[in-house]
């Protein structure tokens, strides 16, 4: 059994990839090794009834060498900080990252197995030792629409995202929902009356969402009631980094050879944990829609292509629908206005499961 140390466990990623090991009987299969950035010595987690004796100390290399393998969900500053010295030190074990940081480097592969099951094989064969799982919105993109891009159908690709609060992190989860919450209560009482106005009630709530007095710390500006059409840095070219991402991830992970430009509009919105996607796609051809369906239906075991019907979009296309699970749905597929070859769709997947998570769950696995 394989030594496999875990850092950055108890945070919102971490804590759902464990939850997901648990119910995936993952910890049957390899011996765990809990580390901490704070409290080394207290008692390490019991998952799925293994007792792990202590918390070892996230900084120190002795302890880290001893491992097999290295899974980390605690962001890109612990990943810039260790694994440099780690690998310098001779360190040949595998190491899978939930953080940005070495996504983009030359020997490390991004990981989402149902999409490129292959590439990842390779890069064992050939000795890569560094997997790092997606961008949320490329990964959840490529498990819905995976069946035009492994058709090799996709020309380009034009997104705009409605991204949730949980794709920032734990604290603007909580943001969002106290900004909710005290926008709600400034006007509880004209709600609980039917004959009040709601341009007043509106009024009122403007006012609070611009008087500098709802909680900010995490957003920047209030979110609630509202959206940000501005997600992470901003890059010389006019993107965003989260824009930036869809091109360059996109391609790195199906790995062809070509470059298929993808872009777009990167916005958040309130949703809690799941993001969704709206899809301009330029076909290489023009494919006819129950085709398309088949092809996306085919791809994975977690995509599901939802009916163009208003009822069954309602109830199935929607983030509260889809959190808390694997499925991620497909729908609003037509052709546009623009010609045959241009088709819509709209994607919602959970954030922290196939957008962070899994991938990490699943190569672990391959590897124990
Ligand atoms: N960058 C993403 C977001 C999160 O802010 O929604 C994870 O990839």
């Amino acid at each position: 059994m394989k030594n496999v140390g875990f850092i950055g466990w108890r945070g919102m990623v971490g804590s759902v990839l464990m939850q997901r090991m648990v119910e995936e009987r993952d910890f049957d299969a390899i011996r765990p090794v809990f580390f901490s950035t704070s409290q080394l010595g207290l008692a390490a987690p019991s998952f799925a009834g293994q007792t792990n004796g202590t918390l070892q100390d996230a900084y120190s290399l002795e302890a880290l060498k001893a491992l097999d393998i290295i899974v980390t969900c605690q962001g890109g500053d612990y990943t810039n900080e260790i694994y440099p010295k780690l690998r310098e030190s001779g360190w040949q074990g595998y190491w899978i990252d939930a953080a940005s940081s070495l996504r983009m480097k030359d020997d490390a592969i991004i990981i989402l197995d149902p999409v490129n099951q292959h590439v990842i094989q390779e890069g064992l064969n050939s000795g890569v030792k560094t997997f790092v799982g997606g961008n949320c919105t490329v990964s959840l993109m490529l498990m819905s629409l995976g069946g035009l891009f492994a058709n090799d159908l996709v020309d380009w690709v034009s997104v705009a995202t409605y991204q949730a609060a949980s794709g920032g992190g734990a604290r603007h989860m909580r943001e969002l929902l106290t900004q909710m919450g005290q926008l709600h209560s400034h006007v509880a009482s004209e709600l609980s009356d039917p004959a009040s106005a709601i341009l007043n009630i509106e009024r009122k709530v403007t006012d609070l969402a611009r008087s500098g007095s709802l909680p900010t710390d995490n957003f920047g500006v209030p979110l609630a009631g509202s959206l940000i059409p501005w997600i992470d840095k901003q890059l010389d070219n006019g993107q965003t980094r989260e824009e930036w991402k869809g091109q360059a991830e996109t391609n790195k992970i199906l790995n062809t050879g070509t470059v298929i430009p993808v872009d777009g509009l990167c916005v958040r919105v309130g949703a809690l944990r799941c993001h969704s996607q709206a899809f301009t796609i330029k076909l290489k051809k023009d494919v006819s829609l129950p085709s398309i369906e088949a092809m996306l239906a085919g791809h994975n075991d977690w995509v599901k292509v939802v009916p163009n019907d208003r009822d069954i979009t309602m109830r199935e296309l929607t983030p509260a629908a889809v959190t808390g699970t694997l499925t991620t749905p497909v729908g609003r597929l037509r052709k546009l206005n623009m010609g045959p070859e241009y088709l819509s769709a709209f994607t919602v997947g959970d954030q922290l499961l196939w957008g962070a998570a899994e991938p990490l769950r699943r190569m672990l696995r391959l590897l124990a």
